[in-house]
């Protein structure tokens, strides 16, 4: 399956030293379970991944990050860590992870691993010990309940993912879990929990790992006395105010101490925050320069498919994270959220959205995540059956929506087959027939698919010296479309349900759909972007 994609002078360009590699970064992110199974059991697994690298080298990313695969009874999808140094073995060994770093940095890709600090399995050998009482209990939040027997939880506190955030145990002490039961809460003012995760950090950056996506950033430290919030439905306030379980000022402190960790090390190795904060100015606290170097900015990914508010978004993101001297990061899609065809109204307009707001945002100053299957058009699953959904949140909090099983089913990479081309069983999750027209096989080749849309826009942003980092600027439109320039380039974005006549804005680079040319004028078709050299 490995192929000689890449020359070594190709691939010492690509790793050549240079300060920053991040700030502009395409990364592609990997979800373990769902991208490519090379044992045959229905599950993807790392010797899947490394299989099918070249890829994504040929996609041109410049790193992979891959969710947890870390050994988990797997109650949130791996978000569950029972031992953060081993690999589950549903996804291969230690050595199948060491393959798989050396291989990726053979093609010059980077790697970028979870790291799960908020929260350990209720199988961590920690937790075992804390449910028999004594000391080991202070490494968690352990509080006698409310009431005459203490039968209430301690606080109001609500799950993520539903339901009270406290399980009661044997004894009759409470825990916290802010996810799952089967995700207690770490106390970080624990010393122990501090330099466990140092050490943790510390083994798989000696295995060679690039960096880390560290998961609910925002949630380490939690308000002293945990006060009760007094809100319904707390779930809902997730980043739209600082809670007393989320955003702490305190939590700036870790993500210092991880910086300096970080930087003890070669190679410039990075750690992205998943914090959902209210603000981008409270986001750009992570990544002031002592502190993290990328955080996902998720404030595009919940914008409208409306001009202003995309660029109001836009403004806001580059503002908040410029004033600290960071890159933006730009995402659509991950494995937590609808897939952004079907966020964008799903079928033919959904396609067209997204492929207009893929090539808008890769244009924009700065990193840019892409979630697998987005090359491809994928759109959300919304009709799987509830015997085969595994989302902790969809057992917990029957009637609400936003499951995400639907975004992760597996990668269709053959139009036949028993998962096609995912591995030689049927899946972990059943995919739709229609995705048999949006393999990669079918598309690869194709210049009007999505793929190629995706791997031209890669080739471009490596080619042009004025993407990646550095400035932009609005340029006068009409209602509906928005332009903005950058060194040597344009790039437009018409947002209306209908074509939009422009001055012609220079030599057209890449459509996301057939743009119709005068002698001076281009014509945007309905919802659609373009790239124009100057
Ligand atoms: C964010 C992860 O992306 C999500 O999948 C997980 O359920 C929660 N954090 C809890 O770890």
């Amino acid at each position: 399956m490995t192929q000689e994609l890449t020359t070594p002078a190709a691939v010492q360009e690509r790793t050549r030293p240079r300060t920053g590699w991040w700030r502009d970064a395409v990364i592609y992110q990997v979800y373990v379970r769902s991208f490519a199974d090379g044992d045959g059991d229905g599950v993807g697994d790392l010797p899947g991944i490394t299989a099918r690298l070249p890829y994504v080298r040929e996609l041109g990313a410049d790193a992979v990050w891959l969710t947890p695969f870390y050994a988990s009874p797997q109650a949130d999808g791996g978000y569950d860590v029972a031992d953060y140094r081993s690999v589950d073995p549903l996804f291969g060994t230690l050595s199948d992870a060491d393959d798989l770093v050396r291989e990726a940095h053979r093609l010059g890709l980077r790697v970028i691993v979870d790291v799960v600090p908020n929260h350990t399995s209720d199988q961590h050998p920690w937790f075992r010990e804390a449910l028999a009482c004594g000391p080991a209990r202070e490494r968690y939040h352990f509080r006698p309940g409310r009431g005459e027997s203490g039968q209430l939880p301690p606080n109001d506190w609500e799950s993520v993912f539903g339901g009270p955030a406290w399980t009661r145990v044997a004894d009759g002490a409470w825990y916290l879990h802010l996810f799952a039961p089967e995700q207690p809460d770490l106390n970080w003012d624990h010393r122990e929990v501090r330099e466990e995760f140092d050490s943790v950090l510390r083994f798989w950056l000696d295995l060679g790992v690039d960096g880390f996506r560290v998961d609910v950033a925002h949630g380490m430290v939690k308000a002293a006395g945990l006060p009760d919030i007094g809100a319904k439905e707390q779930a809902k306030l997730i980043g739209n105010q600082v809670l007393p379980f989320f955003d702490q000022d305190g939590v700036h402190e870790i993500h210092r101490h991880w910086r300096e960790l970080l930087d003890g090390y070669e190679g410039e190795r990075v750690a992205v925050a998943e914090a959902w904060a209210p603000s981008p100015e409270r986001l750009a606290l992570y990544v002031r320069p002592d502190e993290l170097h990328q955080a996902f900015n998720f404030q595009f990914l919940t914008c409208p498919w409306d001009a202003e508010r995309m660029r109001a978004t836009v403004d806001a993101s580059l503002a908040a994270t410029g004033a600290v001297g960071a890159p933006t990061t730009w995402v659509l899609s991950n494995h937590d959220v609808v897939r952004h065809v079907t966020r964008y109204g799903g079928g033919g307009q959904g396609l067209r959205r997204a492929r207009a707001a893929a090539l808008f945002t890769l244009a924009l100053p700065g990193s840019a995540y892409l979630y697998q299957g987005e090359e491809l058009g994928l759109f959300e699953v919304t009709d799987l059956p509830d015997e085969v959904r595994q989302d902790p949140a969809f057992h917990r909090a029957s009637g609400q929506d936003g499951f995400r099983d639907g975004c992760r089913v597996p990668m269709p990479w053959t139009a036949d087959g028993p998962s096609l081309g995912f591995g030689a069983a049927a899946p972990w999750l059943p995919q739709p027939a229609s995705w048999r027209g949006l393999c990669v096989a079918s598309q690869s080749g194709d210049p009007h698919s999505t793929l190629e849309l995706y791997r031209a826009a890669l080739a471009l942003r490596r080619e042009l010296p004025g993407l990646g980092d550095g400035t932009m600027s609005w340029l006068p439109a009409p209602d509906g479309v928005l332009a903005f320039a950058r060194p040597g380039f344009v790039c437009t974005l018409n947002t209306a349900d209908h074509p939009v006549q422009l001055p012609l804005p220079g030599r057209p680079l890449l459509t996301s759909a057939a743009v119709e040319f005068g002698a001076a004028h281009a014509s945007l078709p309905a919802e659609s972007a373009a790239w124009w050299a100057i």
